[in-house]
């Protein structure tokens, strides 16, 4: 048994490493367009940072896990061919803001008909809208007669930073082909991998519009649970409530549970925004404008939450942050991965210097060639797989300056802004950032990671998200 997977990113590098590390007897190569991603699959720095993954890696690559450039070969030997390259919003034409395009999809769809000598299964790994594999199917079979193509469904659940304790112990595998015999005999293939680590009742096997639209349902119902509490910090911060004590209380109640009510600057990441905007727009074409209604809020209420903090923050400072240094702790969109897509520190980075702010920006996993090329490009072109070629455009900004130490970033600096949650946050030295700081010293905490009142003891002025207000920020609304 051969698998190839077409995408060696976020999704297909470590979906495919844990297949190749845990069905020994399968033959598993993940190739791609961009050489320069193969190249570092293939050297002792991964092309993205994700913990285990390493580990996970150097025990299979070169016995069998590959990663290659040469797509079209891989494909034409494979068995099953999974597709997992990007399905990003579209920048332009029909659609243009919330439609996913299927450009590169299609391409991939277009080229496995192309080179295919044999029977396989596609499956489809990529988030894409209800219905595509109807489409898929009309490309492979309309362009390669003789050949049968069995179309799977087989979206991916896991989340950055914990992907391969995900990919380990999975809430659910969910596979979805065709009612037909050769469509149930495609998912007995596919099921029988997973079934090597994957116990037979968490497999949940279902047609093939059920397993798509449920990729974006998962994923709009877990936005959902976070713009409705950020909507809950809001209040809070105008009653006096605090919302890690409202979170708390109402996740007891086991119908809603504990998880994803964490009030934040907003959510980020590839996923999130885009599946939503999606989902909006198969709504408004099927005609259920009220429906797309309701999701569409969820995005809107990240996007308040976000210019909320920025106004926040300018608020706080006297009303202007024109010439002030302020520091950037965390630039990734969460904590354990070296990832910004949609991070809400683009936003609140962009926030800030409209104001005219000076920033002084600090990662431990974000490089300042990533930090000055998101601030540099516009809305939704990062997901286009241009922007992994070196020749991508980057503007320089002068207001602007990335370090590679958080002590350095704060020195000098008016406030602090914590936008992602790394641990090392919570065990900064505060007596001796204060002391380096100038003075009314602000922290502006996006992710609620500090002691806020030790922090008042040493002096600060301190905002965290959706907590009881001091003095000071009530004295000076933040207007949204
Ligand atoms: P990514 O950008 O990290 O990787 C996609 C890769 O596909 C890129 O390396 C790109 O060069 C490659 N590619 C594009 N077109 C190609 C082609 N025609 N031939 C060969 N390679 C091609 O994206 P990702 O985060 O891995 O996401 C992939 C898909 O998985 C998306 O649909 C996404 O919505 C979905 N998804 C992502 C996550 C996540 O956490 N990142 C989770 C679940 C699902
Ligand atoms: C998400 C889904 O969780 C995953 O199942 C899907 O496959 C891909 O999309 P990911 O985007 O990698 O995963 O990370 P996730 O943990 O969901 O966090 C997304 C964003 O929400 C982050 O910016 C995170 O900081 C934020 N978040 C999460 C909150 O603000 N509060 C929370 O309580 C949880």
């Amino acid at each position: 048994m051969k698998i190839c997977c077409i995408g060696a990113g976020y999704v297909g590098g470590p979906t495919m490493a844990v297949i190749a590390l845990k069905c020994p007897e399968i033959e598993v190569v993940v190739v791609d367009i961009a050489a320069p991603r193969i190249n570092a699959w293939n050297s002792d720095h991964l092309p993205i940072y994700e913990p285990g993954l390493d580990d996970v890696v150097k025990q299979c690559r070169g016995k069998n896990l590959f990663f290659s450039t040469d797509v079209e070969k891989h494909v034409a030997e494979a068995n099953i061919v999974f597709v997992s390259v990007n399905t990003p919003t579209k920048t332009q034409g029909l659609g243009a803001g919330k439609a996913a395009d299927l450009t590169y999809w299609e391409s991939a769809a277009r080229m496995i008909a192309d080179v295919s000598k044999s029977d396989k299964i596609v499956v489809e790994k990529s988030t894409v809208p209800v219905k595509t594999a109807e489409a898929i199917e009309r490309i492979l079979t309309h362009n390669r007669k003789g050949i049968n193509f069995n179309i799977l469904s087989n979206p991916e659940f896991l989340a950055e930073g914990t992907a391969i304790a995900d990919l380990f112990n999975p809430d659910r595998v969910l596979i979805g082909g065709r009612e037909t015999p050769e469509g149930q005999k495609a998912i007995k293939t596919l099921k029988d991998v997973y079934a090597h680590w994957v116990s037979d009742d968490r497999i949940l096997c279902t047609n093939l519009w059920s397993a798509e639209l449920s990729k974006l349902a998962a994923n709009a119902f877990l936005a959902q649970r976070i713009s409705s509490v950020n909507a809950m910090s809001a209040l809070c911060e105008a009653t006096g409530a605090d919302v890690s004590q409202v979170s708390h209380s109402i996740g007891t109640d086991s119908r809603i549970g504990p998880k994803f009510l964490n009030a934040s600057v907003g959510f980020g990441g590839s996923c999130f925004q885009k599946d939503i905007l999606n989902l909006v727009y198969i709504c408004e074409c099927n005609g259920l404008p009220e429906v797309a209604n309701y999701w569409k809020q969820v995005i809107k209420v990240n996007d308040y939450q976000k210019n909320r903090f920025v106004n926040r923050v300018v608020s706080s400072m006297f009303n202007t942050v024109s010439g002030k240094k302020i520091a950037i702790l965390g630039f990734a969109f969460k904590k354990d991965t070296g990832d910004t897509r949609e991070t809400p520190a683009i936003d609140v980075c962009k926030g800030l210097l409209g104001d005219k702010a000076k920033l002084s920006i600090y990662d431990p996993q974000v490089t300042e060639e990533q930090i000055t090329r998101d601030l540099s490009m516009k809305k939704f072109d990062w997901d286009h797989p241009a922007h992994l070629q070196p020749s991508s455009p980057v503007t320089n900004n002068k207001q602007v300056s990335v370090v590679w130490d958080a002590y350095e970033a704060i020195k000098d600096a008016h406030g602090i802004c914590i936008l992602t949650e790394w641990d090392e946050f919570k065990k900064l030295d505060y007596q001796k950032v204060y002391e380096s700081m100038q003075k009314p010293a602000f922290v502006f905490d996006g992710r609620n990671v500090v002691d806020a009142n030790k922090l008042r003891e040493i002096g600060f002025i301190v905002y965290s998200i959706g907590k009881p207000l001091d003095s000071w920020l009530k004295d000076m609304p933040a207007v949204a």
